[in-house]
């Protein structure tokens, strides 16, 4: 018996990575889960992994960055499977070298508009959905490491992630006598489609694992666990805070490189 059997749970940017991580991960929790993307191609491979845990899944087109197709979205959830309990808003996208004095007005907007606007947008149909059913429910949003820090080459991902933690208390304070809480995920260097120019570049995979206390780059299993402890029974009383499956990295990175500055010495 799975914890989360006879639930239903829906993923945004479920085509690959951490997303495609967590919908595989509520199946094999017992979930029924509703599969968001743009990428077809990749929404039927994560569909074919979710029927293997014989869980159903539902597949629908979304960009979650516009208000109409996130609402037929839960309304397409709804109509499916007669109800909804878990949402993770996942979407992402990374701006690619760019900094705060030269990025373009489009680059801003396209980065801010998937990952705030469209978490923004999935949290709250999600949300409204969960209060006419009364039965309380799970928000979840992914932040990242980078809503802690600053990041030169990335000013709007680091905006937008910085932006859903604190979006999360926002939810959390408004639905929590709703029974329905809303906490955020903020991952490390996780290895998916995103972060595949860092394999490609050994000596930034080094450096990275080096900087990791752990010792290793994550796997989206990891993103995954954190969401299934979230969407659980067991996290009931969690509600509007972040939890950082990052290895270690946020903990004190400056600290750790001074560690391996006294090494190299
Ligand atoms: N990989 C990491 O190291 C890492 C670290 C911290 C946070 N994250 C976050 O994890 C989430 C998932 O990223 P990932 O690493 O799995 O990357 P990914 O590129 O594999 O997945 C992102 C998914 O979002 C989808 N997407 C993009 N724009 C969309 C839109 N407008 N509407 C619907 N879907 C859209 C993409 O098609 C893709 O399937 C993102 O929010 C990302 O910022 C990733």
């Amino acid at each position: 018996m799975g914890k989360l059997d006879g639930r239903v749970a829906l993923v945004t940017g479920a085509a690959s990575g951490n997303g495609r991580g967590m919908a595989v991960r509520f199946a094999e929790d017992g979930a029924n889960v509703v599969i968001a993307d743009l990428d077809d191609a990749g929404m039927e491979e994560t569909a074919r992994l979710v029927k293997q845990q014989e869980r159903e899944p539902f597949v629908q087109r979304c960009d979650v960055t516009r208000k109409g197709d996130v609402d037929a979205l839960i309304a397409a959830t709804v109509a499916r499977f007669g109800r909804l309990d878990v949402a993770v808003a996942n979407a992402g996208v990374v701006e690619a070298d760019t900094d705060c004095l030269t990025i373009t007005e489009e680059q801003w907007d396209r980065t801010i508009n998937v990952n705030l606007k469209g978490v923004f947008l999935t949290l709250q149909a999600a949300a409204n959905q969960m209060i006419a059913q009364g039965e309380g429910g799970r928000l979840i949003a992914i932040s990242s490491i980078m809503g802690e820090w600053g990041g030169a080459g990335s000013p709007a991902y680091c905006a937008s992630k910085g932006g859903v933690k604190q979006l999360v208390k926002s939810f959390a304070l408004a639905v929590g006598h709703h029974g329905i809480t809303c906490n955020a995920i903020g991952p490390g260097f996780i290895t998916t489609q995103m972060t595949a120019r860092i394999k490609e570049l050994p000596e930034v995979e080094a450096f990275l694992t080096d900087k990791t206390p752990v010792g290793y780059i994550g796997d989206p299993r990891d993103v995954a666990a954190v969401a299934s402890f979230l969407a659980g029974d067991d996290a009931r009383f969690v509600n509007g805070t972040t939890i950082f499956p990052d290895g270690g990295i946020t903990a004190g990175s400056y600290s750790n490189m001074m560690r391996l500055a006294a090494e190299a010495r």
